[in-house]
């Protein structure tokens, strides 16, 4: 049984080094996943339409399956299903649309909400599902078929948690996918790392913004693989 002296002076450890655990954290990230993977292909910061070109023209104008999760106003699935006009493509946007379900980066709890509300989407390719990925996406995926469509899975949700949670969900489900990320050097990148220790993987990135070198936001592809020890995904 741990006393109260002792949980008050673990609280104000954490509290007093919580920066710098976060910093290790995301350099470790960066040093495991991202520098021996950095692609050579980049777009300036803020060019994320002239990202999505280039997603597009790596995939193709084919009949994919686009999964989004982080939807808030439909701003980055509409700008995708404009470059995959394929009438056979679909496209899946995921939120709970009632923001963020816990704090983040000086943001309250339901930042982003849009009260309920799903956006208006005038593309009947485009559809919707709402409420708490941990609660829709299991069952979702559980119907969906994927054949041999090229599946393209956007993550921005910001949260270390909700991208884990998808992460790790979606490696059960579908074996191969390009991938973009939304807020890649914030908790996203952490996130990936440590679904990259756990789980057996190749994964790479084909293009980034690029924000003093870094990425914001990066498209790459990841392959689900058969797990052999110390072959795959050690830390630096
Ligand atoms: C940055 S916004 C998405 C921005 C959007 N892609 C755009 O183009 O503007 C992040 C969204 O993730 C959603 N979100 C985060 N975690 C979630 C979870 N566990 N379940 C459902 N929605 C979640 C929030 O509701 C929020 O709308």
């Amino acid at each position: 049984m741990v006393d109260a002296t002792a949980r008050r002076q673990v609280a104000k450890y954490l509290e007093k080094h919580e920066s710098d655990v976060g910093r290790y954290l995301r350099e470790r990230a960066v040093e495991s996943i991202y520098m021996p993977r950095a692609p050579e292909h980049a777009v300036p910061a803020n060019a994320v339409p002239e990202l999505y070109d280039f997603v597009a023209s790596t995939i193709g104008n084919r009949a994919i399956v686009y999964l989004e999760f982080g939807v808030h106003h439909g701003r980055s699935i509409k700008r995708i299903a404009e470059r995959f006009p394929h009438p056979e493509a679909r496209f899946f946007g995921f939120d709970s649309f009632q923001g963020l379900p816990e704090a983040w980066q000086g943001r309250t709890p339901g930042a982003f909400s849009t009260l309920g509300e799903k956006p208006p989407m005038s593309d009947g390719r485009i559809g919707l599902v709402e409420g708490w990925f941990q609660n829709t996406v299991p069952e979702f995926l559980a119907g969906l078929s994927v054949h041999d469509a090229p599946v393209l899975i956007h993550f921005d949700a910001d949260l270390y948690s909700s991208t884990l949670f998808l992460l790790t969900t979606l490696w059960h489900h579908i074996p191969q996918y390009f991938f973009i990320f939304d807020e890649f050097m914030s908790d996203e990148i952490v996130a990936l790392h440590d679904f990259w220790r756990a789980y057996p993987m190749a994964l790479e990135f084909h293009s980034q913004t690029n924000a003093g070198g870094y990425p914001a936001q990066i498209f790459g592809s990841l392959r689900k693989v058969r797990f052999e020890p110390g072959q795959f995904n050690s830390p630096v």
